[in-house]
């Protein structure tokens, strides 16, 4: 048997993943364990909890893949260091931080509480990039591909494009920092008071309230070149060799202001977070998001010069620009995309794993990734347990009473926390952790947003789709399972469809199969045949805070909000008030 340990460590996304004989059979980021958003420390719960999913300990592995090389591209840090020399420090201290994460030994001992004269495993690092390639493409069942991989940066590079061939991943081209897609989106997110790490997908979700007001300034930003895209430097701060970034004490993610002098000339002051979104914000969004798809598109078929084919591995958090990722289909040459849903940071755990089994130990096991589960999971004894801490009453139901009760109670416009089998892989809930609606039901994006949710009104909501009724209700029939493509939804199901609706007619779709989600697939299926809808909205079970992950965290979530049902695994909550708008 052999065992591969996956560590995505002291970066943003802390995550773990196991993989045995070639095939993943857990990965968990670390923010569901200890509940801090995005957390950039040591993924000391997520190992332990994977290798124990997987019925291992830490003695047992063999490997452990790192997605982080510190001694890649060095000669270009050099180069940084020779034309910055004020950022000598700064680097100096990136390099001594990825030094000590060198003693791997010692850091997973001390972290995990174990005793490293136990430990027997080879350690290998992989490059940031090459461990988020690899995540998209050992998890397709593909043997030729191109890849891409756009993010902020990570080993000092923001975009490397690839030739993805059998087990091998061959690097073409790369995007050395300051130059960075994912940094320019990031800095502009910041100055209209969406600055904190992860908030670019709301701002995506503005973009579409805006005009083109602003073409000439956002052209200018990032400049296309026939090896990728320079970033304009006048609009920046000088960045660091961090991009702006660093970790606090507690692990969480700081991002220094970003953006330079010249956005405050041409747009007055920066928008104070929670205060009111003006024009002038909704139309920044509208040049940065028009601005980005467009370069997006310039790199994508500058890869497809290269490798002309019509399938493209992707990942890196710009991958997550589900808006971009749907119209790439159209505007590029490439007609197939395989993009796994934690395709940020987090999914380095698995990419690195995965690099390891198929290109460094060529153990010949292709794994196609055919859902996004790979987490923690609890048992009806384990959830009975919990349930018995609280004084509340529930029913334990079959699973046809539980899809009967739970559709009917969703036709009738209540909010559902459903909770049942293994935790998704990335950040999406894809209806295991998540609340689900009526879709069409009138207000209800209002009240999801009063009772539970307290997102910003433009933020649009997701909906889960049967997969073979896709294209009845979209215009595109490329599937999307992990919430990775937004397409235009029909003109005649506009209507049916309105909480999920986005101002512009699309919608962020998930495709449900049977074969990918039994359960959630005749949930929808029974709330089909009561309503002629084969949709339900799906949000993330939490209340702004990471998703939950724990029986106990979803209770706390029903009690704590105005949710008015409550499904985990067999046992049905209902309050008395349900319904009842407050
Ligand atoms: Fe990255």
């Amino acid at each position: 048997m052999s065992v591969i340990l996956g560590i995505n460590s002291n970066h943003a996304g802390s995550s773990a993943s196991v993989v045995v004989d070639g095939i993943p059979v857990a990965a968990i980021a670390e923010e569901r364990l200890n509940r801090i958003k995005y957390f950039a420390g040591f993924p000391a719960l997520s190992i332990t909890r994977c290798l124990e999913i997987a019925g291992l300990n830490l003695s047992d592995v063999e490997h452990v893949a790192v997605g982080r090389d510190s001694s890649a591209n060095l000669h270009k840090k050099l180069e940084f260091a020779i034309r910055n020399p004020a950022k000598l420090l700064n680097l100096a201290s990136i390099r001594r931080k990825s030094k000590a994460f060198d003693d791997l030994e010692t850091m997973i001992a001390d972290h995990c509480g174990v005793d490293k004269a136990s430990f027997r495993f080879k350690q290998h690092n992989v490059e940031h990039h090459l461990a988020h390639t690899a995540s998209a493409y050992f998890a397709s069942e593909w043997e030729h591909s191109a890849g891409i991989t756009i993010d902020g940066s990570g080993d000092f590079v923001s975009c490397l494009f690839t030739e993805c061939e059998g087990n091998e991943i061959r690097p073409i081209r790369k995007v050395f920092v300051p130059h960075s897609l994912g940094t320019f989106y990031t800095a502009v997110c910041q100055f209209i008071g969406y600055g904190k790490y992860g908030d670019e997908g709301k701002v995506m979700g503005l973009a579409p309230l805006g005009e083109d007001t602003y073409r000439d300034f956002f052209e200018r930003a990032v400049i296309p070149t026939e090896k990728g895209f320079d970033l304009n430097p006048d609009y920046f701060l000088p960045f660091g060799a961090n991009q702006g970034m660093e970790i606090n004490e507690n692990g969480e993610m700081i991002v220094h202001r970003l953006y330079s002098d010249l956005f405050i000339k041409t747009f007055g002051e920066p928008r104070e977070r929670h205060s009111e979104i003006t024009k002038r914000d909704e139309d920044i969004s509208f040049g940065l998001q028009r601005v980005f798809e467009d370069r997006y598109m310039h790199l994508l078929r500058l890869l497809h010069k290269e490798v002309p084919v019509t399938r493209v591995s992707m990942a890196g958090g710009c991958a997550l620009n589900s808006v971009a990722n749907g119209k790439l289909l159209t505007e590029t040459p490439f007609r197939e995309t395989c993009i796994q849903p934690a395709a940020g940071d987090d999914g380095l755990a698995l990419g690195a794993a995965l690099y390891v089994s198929n290109s460094v130990l060529k153990e010949g096991v292709r794994w196609k990734m055919e859902n996004s589960y790979l987490g923690d999971e609890y048992s009806d004894d384990e959830i009975r347990n919990e349930i018995a801490k609280y004084d509340l009453e529930f029913q334990e139901l079959t699973r046809d009473e539980l899809l009967e009760r739970t559709s009917e109670e969703i036709k009738n416009g209540m909010v559902v926390g459903w909770f049942q089998g293994r935790m998704e892989w990335g950040p999406r809930a894809l209806g295991n952790r998540s609340i689900l609606a009526h879709p069409g039901f009138p207000n209800m994006k209002d009240i999801l947003n009063a009772r539970i949710k307290h997102r910003e009104a433009f933020r649009p909501f997701a909906p889960s789709v049967l997969a073979e009724r896709q294209t009845d209700l979209f215009e595109h029939d490329h599937p999307s399972p992990f919430m990775l493509h937004v397409y235009k939804i029909k003109p005649e199901w506009r209507e049916r469809l309105s909480a999920v609706n986005h101002v512009d007619d699309t919608g962020r779709l998930q495709t449900v199969s049977r074969t990918e989600n039994p359960l959630y697939y005749d949930l929808i299926t029974a709330f089909d045949r009561k309503t002629g809808i084969p949709v339900i909205l799906n949000t993330s079970f939490n209340e702004n805070e990471p998703i939950v992950c724990k029986p106990s965290e979803a209770i706390e979530c029903y009690l704590r909000t105005r949710m008015d049902v409550l499904v985990i695994g067999s046992f049905f909550f209902k309050k008395p008030d349900a319904g009842e708008t407050k």
